[in-house]
């Protein structure tokens, strides 16, 4: 058994916390024994991790300040995030347990230094994220990460690459080396060599500014994607079919005046790149022409983004590639779109011309792109509908959206009839007329979030029957009448969050029986408007969020029609935060019908109580939210009826303790969020009564810091359960405390092992035991005249008041045996003779008094005690009770009392232990009235000088006859 006595305890419990008057503060049984025998806590506190927190097996340790990798993370985890830290450095022994690890993000950290072999033991790592770092050299650190699939180094400080870095990596598919210094691809030509797999390569901004193909030898077999934009590329030179696989080619993006010189002498060249993008690049005519016609038959993506000139040139070249589909071309001020622009593009599909300031377009604009079938005119200046959208038959997706289309006409989407997807967002239409979307037969998803729009006039009342999708969020809605979205047969998912909705007409959702999710969030609707049964008809529905509006009851009494009692699908009920003032009582028949219901958040909506009867219609529930709650108390039986609950937040309610949770049956709960409340103590039945919990949130408690907490100490040190932030729980009491952390509490003081006390008891009495035997056997007889001093003590203190003066000469105890002797010698000559006044047992005794009373009353009434001692005499129990209580008075009164008269020749050896007590004080008159056979007279002078002495101090002898032990 190892007992550690510390001295300097970390943070000691000293007495003035236990003067602190807080309630439920007690002393520990046994505290000031065990004050010395403490020890210290386990230094690995088992699952309360001190920066990170652990949801799943991902690792999460973002934006902790952290300036070194945290070693208590569980080497199960399979992704480990420490982005935005101030790590600086990686060391060798970092990661040597994380042999299950996939992902490792160590992005936005100051790391300058990678220590060789830090990675070793990453074997199963796939994707390791080092972007916004301060790396300058990259060393041969890579070691073991033979699995590494992406390795991402954006935005370092790196100019040099060693020639064996990559060597490792020989299942890397992604290198990313963008925004770093490196100049020259001489730089990572060899480090290149040795990835045999690599698929994508980023070298943007690496301050290039020659390309030659020689310099990718060997290392871009595979390369399927290059994207070498915002480099000031001078010279692009491909002398070597070095691009075999390359599909994707950025190398746009650069804001150079000067014109690229281009030179392709390897006719296979760019031959298969389906995609390039050459935004912002500046072409002479004939480049540009070598260019496409590398091209030619396979590219079908060409992005011209920002083009500084010539665009109508470029697009005359490229659009002669039969292949081309997609035509990206943004951000060329094109203001006005006219029919010569395009009139050669007529195999593409897809155009996007966002972002042109394009203010008006000529009707026949689109006329050569008669198989388009997405048109992309977002971020222009258009107001209306431009009717050049209208003979795009074959559209399917417009998008309009962030121009100022303030109003729709009913021709606008005439002969769209294929279109799928709309795109209106972010204009300024007010209103929206019933004829706007009549054609639109086949549109599944309309996007009007965003606008002006105060009324639906009936513009969904009919049509669009293919609609799933309607986005309305961010208008000016007021009301939702009867039969307003009957039309939309095929919706699934209806938004219109954030709208002024403070009316919801009976029959609002007639018609919606496909229904799977409504946003309502941010509206002003009020409890009359969900009572009257407006959902009735959602059958379908899963998600219902009426999260942020004015929905508030006064009381828990049952409502005569539960809101919800038709959504037996509904899955999520979000309600949270109801903005109207007043406290809220949830009707106990809320959720009545919602027998499918897994998540209900009824978080900060001012809510007081919540009757027990409330989740008796939700079985299957899982996860309830009612943090943020004016909750001051929780019955336990609410929980009986949701047995499957998992998630339980209940962070900033007015609970007092979890107490409640000791009586719930939440066997199944995994999850407890507990933030911000007055919890000071958590106990062993709280936590046992959660044994599925996997994670414990109880930031911001008040935590009291004293022994009550020492099971939860204890606990937070070996439990498996996740306990997040632990490190950071602070002490709110005693005062004396306040602040400091309670992991830092040393509780060592407040318990014992039953071990312990086991072990300290047996010692006790072992040593108990020893002692006992040592004394019996060489100071027993000073025990025993300390144990009659101390019986004196006590009869003093009773009868001393009592007797205050002598009634009879001397008590003259005897045997009945030796009564003859009394009665024909002692009497007569005592009291006839010599004029003693005697008290003897059987005359004077008080009858019915208890007889040690009677002796010890006679004793302390007579100033001597004449024992006539026999062998009978000292047999008898009631003779030598006599002696014991002559004996407490003479040890008592320091008097000699005691007349000690043999009738029989004694042997010192069959004495009494009090014969041996003489020797300890020489007190005592012995008369032998054998010896005295021949000579009474002097027998009796001699008792009547014993008799006659008063205090007889100092052991003045009166021997005739004194028997001297020895
Ligand atoms: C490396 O990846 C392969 C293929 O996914 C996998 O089978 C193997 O187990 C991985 N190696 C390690 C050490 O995890
Ligand atoms: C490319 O590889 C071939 C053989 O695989 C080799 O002969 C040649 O020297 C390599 N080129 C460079 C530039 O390393
Ligand atoms: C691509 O090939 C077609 C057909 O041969 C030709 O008409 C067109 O001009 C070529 N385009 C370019 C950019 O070379
Ligand atoms: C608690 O749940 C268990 C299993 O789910 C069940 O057997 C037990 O009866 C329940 N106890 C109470 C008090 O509801």
């Amino acid at each position: 058994m190892d007992l550690i006595v510390r001295l300097e305890p970390r943070l000691r419990l000293d007495s003035p916390m236990m003067e602190d008057d807080v309630v439920g503060i007690r002393r520990p049984l046994l505290f000031s024994f065990c004050f010395l025998f403490s020890w210290p806590l386990n230094s690995c506190v088992g699952f309360a991790l001190k920066d990170c927190r652990i949801s799943k097996d991902n690792a999460i340790c973002s934006a902790s300040k952290l300036r070194a990798v945290p070693g208590d993370i569980p080497a199960s985890v399979k992704t480990f995030d420490l982005a935005a830290n101030k790590i600086s450095q990686i060391r060798a022994g970092d990661f040597i347990n994380y042999t299950a690890l996939l992902q490792l993000d160590l992005k936005r950290n100051s790391i300058s230094q990678i220590e060789k072999g830090s990675f070793t033991s990453l074997r199963s790592l796939r994707k390791l994220n080092l972007n916004n770092n301060r790396l300058a050299q990259l060393g041969d650190v890579f070691g073991g990460l033979s699995n590494l699939t992406e390795l991402r180094l954006m935005s370092n400080d790196i100019t040099t690459v060693a020639p064996s870095s990559f060597q490792p990596l020989t299942n890397l598919t992604v290198l990313d080396l963008s925004f770093n210094k490196l100049k020259d691809l001489t730089k990572v030509h060899y480090a290149l060599q040795h990835l045999p797999n690599l698929q994508y390569l980023f070298i943007r901004k690496i301050g290039l500014t020659i390309f030659q193909s020689w310099e990718l030898t060997n290392s871009t077999v595979g390369l399927a994607y290059l994207d070498m934009s915002q480099n000031y590329i001078d010279v692009f030179s491909i002398s070597a079919d070095v691009f075999q696989n390359l599909t994707w080619l950025n190398i746009g993006g650069s804001q150079r005046k000067q014109k690229l010189s281009w030179k392709i002498d390897e006719p296979a060249g760019l031959s298969r790149v389906t995609t390039l993008d050459i935004s912002g690049l500046r072409l002479a005519q004939k480049d540009a022409r070598g260019l496409f016609q590398s091209l030619n038959f396979s590219l079908s993506t060409l992005r011209m983004n920002a083009m500084k000139s010539n665009l109508r040139e470029l697009l005359n070249m490229s659009c002669t590639i039969p292949t081309l589909t997609q035509l990206q071309i943004r951000c060329n001020t094109l203001r006005q779109v006219d029919s010569r622009l395009l009139r050669l593009c007529s195999s593409v599909t897809k155009l996007d011309l966002a972002d042109n300031c394009i203010q008006n377009m000529f009707n026949d604009s689109f006329r050569a792109l008669q198989g388009l079938k997405s048109l992309t005119l977002s971020q222009n200046r258009l107001s209306l509908v431009p009717p050049a959208v209208r003979n795009l038959t074959r559209l399917l997706e417009l998008d309009l959206s962030s121009n100022n289309i303030s109003s729709l006409g009913c021709q606008d989407f005439a002969d769209l009839g294929n279109l799928r997807v709309l795109g209106l967002d972010q204009n300024s239409i007010s209103t929206v007329n019933q004829c706007v979307f009549k054609d639109l037969t086949k549109l599944e998803v309309l996007k009007l979030q965003i606008n002006q729009i105060t009324e639906l006039n009936s513009a969904f009342k009919i049509y669009l029957p293919n609609l799933r999708q309607l986005k309305l969020d961010k208008n000016k809605l007021t009301a939702i009448r009867q039969g307003d979205f009957e039309g939309l047969r095929s919706i699934q998912n209806l938004s219109m969050q954030r709208n002024q909705l403070c009316k919801l007409e009976n029959g609002s959702f007639v018609g919606l029986t496909m229904l799977t999710d409504i946003l309502l969030q941010s509206n002003e609707i009020q409890e009359t408007d969900i009572t009257a049964g407006v959902f009735n008809d959602l059958i379908n529905l899963r998600k219902l969020s009426l999260l942020d509006n004015r929905i508030k009851y006064k009381s828990s009494s049952a409502l005569p029609s539960a809101p919800f009692s038709r959504l037996s699908r509904l899955e999520t009920l979000a309600m949270a935060g109801q903005h109207s003032r007043g406290r809220f009582q949830l009707p106990r028949n809320f959720l009545q019908g919602l027998t499918n219901l897994l998540i209900f958040d009824a978080r900060n909506v001012q809510l007081t109580s919540l009757h027990q009867d409330t989740f008796k219609y939700t079985p299957r529930l899982q996860k309830l939210d009612i943090s943020s709650n004016e909750l001051t108390d929780v019955s336990p039986r609410l929980f009986d009826p949701i047995q499957d609950l998992r998630s339980l937040y209940i962070s900033r309610t007015s609970l007092l303790s979890l107490d409640f949770l000791n009586e719930a049956n939440l066997t199944k709960l995994e999850f407890l969020q507990a933030r911000r409340n007055q919890y000071s103590v958590i106990t062993k039945e709280q936590m046992g009564a959660l044994p599925a919990l996997v994670y414990l949130d109880l930031q911001g408690n008040s935590f009291l810091c004293d022994c009550d907490n020492t099971w939860f100490l204890q606990w937070l040190n070996k439990t498996e359960t996740q306990v997040f932030d632990a490190y950071n729980f602070v002490c709110n009491y005693p005062q004396h405390l306040k602040g400091l952390k309670l992991l830092d509490l040393d509780v060592g003081s407040c318990s014992v092992d039953v071990e312990f006390i086991y072990f300290i008891s047996t010692t006790c009495a072992i040593l108990l035991f020893q002692l006992a035997a040592f004394t019996y056997h060489f100071l027993r007889w000073q025990l025993a005249y300390a144990y009659h001093l101390f019986l004196a003590l006590l009869y003093k203190r009773k009868f001393r008041n009592r007797q205050p003066e002598c009634l009879y000469d001397a008590f003259v105890s005897y045997n009945t045996h030796d009564e003859d002797w009394v009665f024909r010698e002692l009497l007569p000559k005592l009291e006839e003779e010599q004029g003693w006044k005697l008290c003897l047992h059987h005359r004077d005794f008080e009858p019915g008094k208890p007889i040690i009373d009677n002796i010890t009353q006679a004793i302390y009434a007579s100033r001597k005690t004449i024992c006539v001692i026999s062998r009978r005499y000292l047999e008898s129990e009631w003779c030598s009770r006599e002696i014991q209580v002559a004996s407490f008075r003479l040890f008592d009164e320091h008097k000699d009392v005691l007349i000690l008269v043999f009738l029989e020749d004694i042997p010192v050896w069959e004495l009494s232990p009090y014969y041996r007590m003489r020797k300890l004080l020489k007190k005592w008159t012995f008369l032998s009235w054998p010896r005295a056979a021949q000579c009474t007279d002097l027998f009796w002078e001699k008792l009547r000088q014993a008799l006659k002495t008063r205090d007889n101090v100092g052991g003045e002898l009166l021997l005739l006859t004194v028997k001297d032990s020895t």
